[in-house]
């Protein structure tokens, strides 16, 4: 009788499906003919179809988000137990949860000590980004705020977001966009923009940094926007010299240094956050997805004392604190997720198996690397990694998207969900991507490893 009813809810919840909702990233057309797919429960790495159907889940959550898997009770009844004492008030006022994340957040980044919340990836990026400006406002005129960001980097969907995002796919059809953000090049070692290798290169992609700066004038310029790995735009890691070149040319100019670590934050690298593997002191950082492992949505900008200062310095003037809010940024159910989140990251030692299985799925992917001539290249840190496809290594004419959808289709088909590069550049949407659960052991990685060889032997 039960197993009925579930299955009448589950089947009704298709056509309101069907019907209603509106999917993410997705054109509609096909599901006036078949069903969407529908997720419909987690256990630690593996989801249920709505047929019932298993996937091993190899992207935690689609957006590198379900960091410590799926039904986790512990952090279930953390949220229960916050909602039922006290579910939201605005964030003009304290509340305990975020209070004690706050204390934990800044014990994990040294350096920085304020968290302001709000809810999305992108929030956190505006909230950075109307920091810069008001600072500029305050102290500067107005001049210092333009903000400069990275080609292929994503900072998320909004305007001012997508205005700081270097991906032209994921733009195009939303302009205009705003004034005062200005690109300059990646640093994707296999693809140059500047033409050399690394071994014959003064990483002029950090020091173009500077040149951007002076093309827009110092004393306009008052931050740069980092992923410290790029995510989406195909998984690229700087290289080791890079960011402290970037911190001592913001130094220089007095530019703050902001980093995104809405992907990389809370272990998915193997540290707490991305950039802590190079050497270099952020003055903003911005975190979202693994926070709260997508138990509740919640989203942070931290910032220095120094910063924070600023905001304070003159209270007789009107305009001099950060007046911004965010109404969800009062949400209760964020933080105490986020505190449980973090409380199983350290109980099961989840950084350091993140460092040994990234080793291993990295071996594991080289060996698929010697096999098939169309991984151009294989980037990642942690349990973070990306495959390159080419269709000839020696000339790196990249994959087209539907070739590397394809695999992905294939990969489905066998029952792992792997990512891609989705329209974001015109040619190079040609990224495998793997973010599996921190959780991840050999035999998960194994089954991920085994199902992209199926795929690719199916197209070699
Ligand atoms: C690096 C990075 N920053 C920001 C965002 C935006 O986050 P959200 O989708 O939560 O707004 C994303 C989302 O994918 C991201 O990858």
């Amino acid at each position: 009788m039960k197993t009925d009813r579930i299955e009448m809810e589950t089947a009704q919840a298709i056509i309101s499906d069907r019907t209603h909702a509106w999917h993410h990233l997705t054109q509609h057309k096909p599901f006036e003919e078949t069903d969407p797919m529908m997720i419909v429960e987690g256990k630690g790495m593996r989801v249920k179809d709505a047929n019932g159907r298993e996937y091993l889940d190899a992207v935690s959550g689609g957006v590198w988000t379900v960091n410590v898997g799926y039904g986790r009770e512990s952090i279930a009844k953390a949220v229960h137990d916050q909602l039922l004492k006290l579910c939201y008030f605005a964030n003009t006022v304290g509340n305990i949860p975020a209070a004690q994340l706050s204390e934990k957040l800044t014990e994990k980044l040294p350096g920085m000590s304020r968290v302001y919340y709000s809810n999305s990836g992108s929030e956190a990026n505006e909230k950075a980004y109307k920091i810069v400006r008001q600072l500029a406002f305050m102290y500067n005129e107005g001049r210092k705020h333009k903000i400069i960001f990275r080609d292929r980097d994503y900072h998320g969907t909004t305007i001012a977001a997508l205005s700081s995002t270097g991906q032209f796919e994921r733009k195009n059809q939303y302009g205009p966009f705003l004034e005062g953000f200005v690109e300059f090049p990646h640093c994707c070692c296999y693809r140059c923009p500047f033409g050399k290798s690394y071994d014959h290169c003064e990483i002029d992609c950090a020091k173009s940094l500077e040149k951007t700066i002076l093309k827009e004038g110092p004393d306009t310029v008052g931050g740069v926007v980092l992923e410290p790995i790029t995510a989406g735009g195909g998984v690229i890691l700087p290289v080791p010299e890079y960011f402290p070149i970037i911190q001592q040319i913001c130094r220089k100019y007095d530019v703050l240094l902001h980093i995104d670590e809405v992907v990389c934050g809370l272990g998915r690298t193997g540290k707490w956050f991305g950039h802590q593997h190079y050497d270099v002191q952020p003055d903003i950082v911005t975190m979202a997805k693994g926070v709260a492992s997508g138990y509740a949505a919640i989203s942070c900008t931290v910032t220095t004392e120094k910063i924070f200062n600023y905001f304070k310095a003159d209270p007789s003037e009107r305009m001099h604190y950060f007046r911004d809010i965010s109404t969800f940024g009062g949400c209760t159910g964020g933080p105490a997720a986020a505190l449980e989140t973090i409380r199983i990251l350290e109980e099961e030692k989840l950084l350091e198996n993140v460092t040994v299985m990234g080793a291993y799925l990295m071996d594991r992917l080289c060996e698929l690397q010697d096999k098939y001539p169309v991984i151009g290249d294989i980037r990642g840190k942690g349990l973070f990694v990306g495959a390159e496809l080419v269709q000839d290594r020696a000339s790196k004419t990249p994959f087209t998207e539907s070739m590397t959808a394809d695999i992905v289709a294939n990969c489905l088909q066998q029952g792992v969900i792997v990512g891609r590069t989705t329209r974001c550049f015109q040619e190079f949407n040609n990224t495998l991507t793997l973010s599996p659960a921190l959780i991840a052991g050999k035999p998960e990685l194994d089954e991920i490893i085994s199902a992209i060889d199926s795929a690719l032997s199916a197209t070699a």
